[in-house]
């Protein structure tokens, strides 16, 4: 079932199926019937169905329930929509875990920038992000906005991995060309720009339908960037309206002072970075943690989508508390991030919760701030992600005629060396706050995008 046209056979789901709607709808079907056609989008989505209905259902679409693609959720068993990592560095998979302690800029410096120095070498960068693209996927992130390093060709490596594997991604040069050493930084402004020229072009033929992986402009963040090169990435912004855009955005003090300090003709990075071009609704803004009103006000109209990174602001070198209750609040766009190299984790299932635990840490300020609920959790990894990708409209949920990027959860049983978390008396929300709050990618059993099978087996 792995050609790139479509699918060898449809496939089809009988059990519990759970999605959101909304931000606050989120819908569980106890017994469900889900099936996707060969070109991997639903087809058919039919709630409490009954057994000759799921009989007729699938002989319409050349099924049985003998088929092999046809699958039956036992108790325990569930699908939800594929995770939605909004925020990514790539190359840092192999530092997680390093630094904690160091304030952003001495982390860049001495923990970041000679690791992504390395990615200046094609072989060690088809090696790493192989070992990524394969970590993301068993972990079950369907779809991945990813920083890439500064260099063109370990990017377009990226790119092809993701193609390969199956994994939908927006992926981005890294445009650096200031505040950062000889070794590792944009030889120029025109450089920078013409490099992330040479890799959109590259990636637009190597997806020509971008079916699942996308260009999208990165710049680092302003301290990191020059005003010709925002420029710069402001004109390919406006030159090609499908691109997404991804940078850093009030992350920290030390780094909201320096970008001051750089562009002290602007009062707030809202109106730094919408003066570029830059700011819009295919801006994915990283962080957002000291927001006022106005940055506030700005992101909501402007539409910009917000990739909430608990875990690595919480590990960094200063706690940050991002207000997140005040983004569903208001609806701006948000999702999770799992920022990679940034923190104690990278898994996004690790990230739903450390997003409770800081929704918590924001109440002891904010008393009126709930904490999140273990739905809200799931809906910011998944549709609330889509949102910010600006790819709801194909992903996120189970809608008829979106694409089937699906994860089947197995809480019972030993298949697969799974913790068994279910007790009988548990109901479905039970067994899903389970999940969210203590699971981990051995429950994640099969991964599915586009409705390929994309975790590798063991
Ligand atoms: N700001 C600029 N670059 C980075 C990075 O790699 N990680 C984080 N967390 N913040 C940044
Ligand atoms: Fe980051």
């Amino acid at each position: 079932v792995q050609n790139k046209q479509g699918l060898d056979a449809p496939l089809a789901f009988l059990g519990t199926i759970i999605h959101h709607l909304s931000p606050k709808q989120i819908e569980i079907i106890p017994k469900g019937l889900l099936i996707v056609g060969v070109n991997g989008k639903i087809a058919v989505v039919e709630k409490d169905v009954a057994d000759d209905k799921v009989d007729s259902l699938l002989s319409q679409h050349g099924l049985s329930r003998h088929s092999p693609t046809f699958t039956v959720l036992e108790r325990g068993e569930f699908l939800i929509p594929g995770f939605i990592d909004t925020h990514n560095h790539a190359p840092q998979w192999t530092q997680r875990g390093l630094g904690r302690g160091k304030l952003i800029m001495e982390w860049l410096n001495k923990t970041t920038f000679p690791h992504e120095a390395k990615f200046q070498d094609p072989a060690y960068a088809r090696k790493t992000y192989a070992s990524c693209v394969d970590g993301f996927l068993k972990q079950g992130v369907t779809t991945a906005a990813y920083y890439g390093s500064l260099h063109g060709e370990a990017t377009k490596i990226l790119a092809e991995i993701c193609v390969q594997k199956g994994q939908r991604a927006l992926v981005g040069k890294c445009n650096m060309n200031r505040e950062a050493p000889d070794y590792y930084v944009d030889k120029s402004a025109a450089e920078s720009i013409a490099v992330t020229e040479d890799f959109i072009a590259y990636t637009r033929q190597l997806d020509p339908t971008q079916e699942l992986v996308t260009p999208i402009l990165t710049p680092r963040f302003a301290v990191a960037c020059d005003h010709d090169v925002l420029t710069g990435l402001g004109k390919l912004a406006e030159k090609n309206p499908d691109l997404p855009i991804q940078t850093h955005f009030n992350e920290t003090l030390q780094e909201m002072e320096i970008t001051k300090k750089l562009y002290p003709e602007f009062d707030s990075e809202a109106d730094l970075y919408e003066h570029f071009g830059l700011l819009n609704d295919r801006s994915i803004l990283a962080h957002c943690i000291y927001m006022d009103d106005y940055d506030m006000r700005r992101l909501k109209e402007l539409d910009c989508g917000v990739a909430h990174c608990p875990i690595s602001n919480t590990t960094s070198g200063v706690f940050g508390v991002a207000p997140v209750r005040e983004y569903l609040n208001q609806d701006i766009k948000v999702g999770l991030g799992t920022d990679s190299g940034g923190g104690f984790s990278s898994s996004i299932i690790d990230c739903m919760r450390q997003a409770f635990a800081v929704s918590k840490a924001r109440q002891l300020d904010h008393l009126q701030d709930k904490p999140l609920h273990f739905t809200e959790m799931l809906y910011l990894a998944t549709l609330g992600g889509a949102r910010v990708c600006s790819l709801d409209h194909k992903i996120g949920n189970f809608l008829v005629g979106k694409e089937f990027d699906a994860l089947e959860i197995h809480t019972v049983g030993d298949d697969a060396g799974i913790i068994t978390l279910v007790e009988d008396e548990d109901t479905t929300e039970d067994i899903l706050e389970k999940f969210v709050m203590s699971g981990d990618d051995r429950n994640v059993a099969k991964v599915f995008v586009k409705g390929r099978s994309v975790k590798k087996s063991k």
